[in-house]
């Protein structure tokens, strides 16, 4: 018993120094708040054996809100990602998922706007 804490401390300090993208279950990359999460793969693919069939937003909005909440979310960003003159694309088309993320506005506006996404 008197060494339990000191190992849960060190998986701790081994968990916060994780990198941004961790290992999941099986294998594959995902962020480390959807790891710590426990989100699954059918959570986002709806399928039992992901294929690379799309992810619908619809996933990740049964999670986190429709495009109206996330507008709220993030309406002190300046421009507001989730409120812009591309409408409600898919929020896939920035937050991926195994591969790196990336800022769709950037593809045009290179430079000039700063995100901190995740
Ligand atoms: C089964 C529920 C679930 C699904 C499905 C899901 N998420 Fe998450 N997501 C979470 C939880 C729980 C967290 C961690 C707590 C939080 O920050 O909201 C999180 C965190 C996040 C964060 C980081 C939030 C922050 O404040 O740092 C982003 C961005 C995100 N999810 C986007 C997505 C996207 C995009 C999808 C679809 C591809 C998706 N999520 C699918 C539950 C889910
Ligand atoms: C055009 C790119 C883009 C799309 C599409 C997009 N997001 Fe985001 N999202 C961002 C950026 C950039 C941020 C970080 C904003 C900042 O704080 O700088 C963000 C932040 C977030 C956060 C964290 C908000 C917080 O608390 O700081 C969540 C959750 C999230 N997005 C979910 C979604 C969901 C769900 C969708 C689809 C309905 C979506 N996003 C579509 C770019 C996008
Ligand atoms: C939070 C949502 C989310 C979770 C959880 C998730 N995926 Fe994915 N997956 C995606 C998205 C989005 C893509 C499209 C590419 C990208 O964003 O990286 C994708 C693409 C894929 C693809 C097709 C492209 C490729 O890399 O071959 C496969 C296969 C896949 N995921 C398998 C899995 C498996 C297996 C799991 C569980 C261990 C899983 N995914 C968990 C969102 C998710
Ligand atoms: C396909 C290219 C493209 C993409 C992707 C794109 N924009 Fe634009 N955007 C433009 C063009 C072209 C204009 C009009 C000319 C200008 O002002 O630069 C514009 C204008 C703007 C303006 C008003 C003018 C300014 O510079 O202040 C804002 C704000 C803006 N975009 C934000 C965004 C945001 C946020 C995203 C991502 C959600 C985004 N854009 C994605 C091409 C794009």
């Amino acid at each position: 018993m008197t060494l339990a804490r000191p190992i849960a401390h060190l998986l701790c300090a081994l968990l916060l120094a994780a990198p941004a993208l961790a290992q999941d279950a099986g294998g594959r990359k995902l962020p480390d708040h959807h790891v710590k999460a426990g989100v699954h793969c059918f959570d986002c693919h709806h399928e039992e054996k992901p294929t690379k069939k799309a992810v619908a937003s619809d996933s990740c909005m049964t999670c986190h809100g429709d495009y109206p909440a996330m507008k709220a979310l993030t309406k002190d960003v300046k421009p507001n990602p989730h409120d812009s003159h591309l409408g409600e694309i898919p929020c896939t088309e920035c937050h991926r998922q195994h591969q790196a993320l990336k800022v769709k506005c950037l593809e045009c506006h290179e430079g000039k706007f700063k995100f901190n996404i995740r």
